[in-house]
């Protein structure tokens, strides 16, 4: 794996006519909103039950530090950066550390059971979207501060802006709020979003963004979680409803972003599928370096997250690199180094 992203890093880079390593990145900046897929640290300074800034998590990050990053050890948008050549991750934006020059490479504004519908995101007192966009906004403020508007400008506009949200909207709310799935079928749901999304991306495009790479829904089906509270008693397999759910929302994400590709002059808009990649992991774990890619790592790897995943927590797994699922959630480090390597092959276009 590790030869093919090499080999892939130098494709691009051949592209641009330098296959060596110069230190550079390939893009200026890394922007990266959404959830706990991607959330560094941010929630670490919310008052919410959502977090993971105490052990078992990050135990194979650097230091074994709890950072708040919902898995073992590094975040798939964590080898993204350095995919891209950058030497630090995007600092949390609501971290200490987002100060100074330490914002030119990026910033990550995620927070974990964040959503498209801001709704979702108030249930568990995460930073909405609308309020991610609206730090963003104030950090280019800050950066034009730093190094002028024609700089800044040239910043924004190639930096690369990776947004994953999603599954929470279906798994922390529509699946779980008898109102909402009264209300809307899962496909009128999807359609909801997609209006949330479609205003989000077009805001984005509006200060300035023009290469924005959005990842698909996962399998919801076949997240150990998802198993445990939807799949039938001692039913130990994906939930195909669920899964269709999410393969119906994936194609109106294709289908919306070429409409907002064809209408917004000069963006750059990838949809980046982590739904088959981890599907694959899922069916065929072996194939792909796993054993067990059912229960998770932490506790008894059959619901635990965020609080529930924490030192006491009995049966956690001792050596998650086999596991495809670090919480009930989350993929471990190991799965997300895949998914990562798919993002890279995809998300070429967003370089060139
Ligand atoms: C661990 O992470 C926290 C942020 O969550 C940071 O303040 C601290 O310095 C880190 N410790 C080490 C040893 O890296
Ligand atoms: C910027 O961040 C550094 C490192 O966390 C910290 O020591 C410093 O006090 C911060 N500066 C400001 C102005 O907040
Ligand atoms: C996606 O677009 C194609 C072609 O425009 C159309 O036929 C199809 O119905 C659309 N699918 C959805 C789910 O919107
Ligand atoms: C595409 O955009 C147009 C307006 O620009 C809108 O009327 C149409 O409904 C959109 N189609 C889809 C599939 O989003
Ligand atoms: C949508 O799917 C088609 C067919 O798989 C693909 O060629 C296209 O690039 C996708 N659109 C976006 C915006 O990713
Ligand atoms: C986990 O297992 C892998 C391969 O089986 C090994 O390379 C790694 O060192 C182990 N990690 C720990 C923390 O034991």
């Amino acid at each position: 794996m590790k030869m093919f992203i090499m080999l892939i890093s130098c494709l691009v880079l051949a592209r641009l006519n330098a296959c060596v390593g110069t230190g550079q990145p390939l893009v200026p900046a890394l922007i990266i909103m959404g959830d706990s897929v991607v959330d560094a640290g941010n929630n670490n300074r919310r008052t919410t039950l959502v977090k993971a800034n105490f052990p078992p998590y990050g135990r194979d990050f650097f230091a074994h530090n709890a950072t708040g990053r919902f898995s073992n050890g590094k975040l798939a948008t964590d080898f993204t950066a350095e995919n891209l050549g950058f030497t630090s991750y995007p600092v949390p934006y609501l971290s200490q550390e987002a100060n100074g020059t330490n914002l030119l490479t990026g910033a990550n504004f995620a927070s974990g059971a964040s959503g498209f519908h801001d709704g979702t995101s108030l249930l568990y007192n995460a930073i909405t979207l609308n309020q991610q966009l609206k730090n963003y906004k104030e950090y280019q403020n800050k950066v034009t501060n730093i190094v002028g508007r024609d700089r800044a400008n040239e910043i924004f506009a190639g930096a690369i802006h990776l947004l994953s949200t999603g599954t929470s909207d279906f798994l922390q709310s529509y699946y779980i709020n008898p109102i909402l799935n009264r209300i809307f079928t899962p496909d009128r749901y999807s359609d909801r979003l997609m209006k949330f999304y479609s205003t989000f991306i077009q805001n984005l495009y509006g200060v300035g963004a023009r290469r924005i790479g959005v990842t698909t829904l996962p399998p919801l089906g076949c997240l150990p979680a998802a198993i445990t509270l939807f799949a039938g008693a001692g039913d130990n397999n994906c939930v195909e409803r669920l899964n269709r759910d999410a393969v119906s929302f994936n194609t109106k994400l294709n289908n919306t972003s070429m409409n907002l590709t064809n209408n917004l002059p000069g963006l750059k808009l990838i949809v980046l599928d982590i739904y088959n990649p981890l599907l694959n992991m899922v069916m065929n774990p072996a194939e792909n370096g796993f054993f067990e890619a059912r229960r998770a790592c932490c506790g008894t790897g059959t619901m635990e997250t965020s609080f529930l995943c924490n030192s006491r927590s009995v049966g956690t797994c001792s050596n998650a690199t086999s596991y495809v699922f670090w919480d009930g959630f989350h993929p471990s480090e190991a799965a997300n180094r895949v998914l990562a390597a798919n993002l890279l092959v995809q998300g070429i276009p967003l370089i060139s």
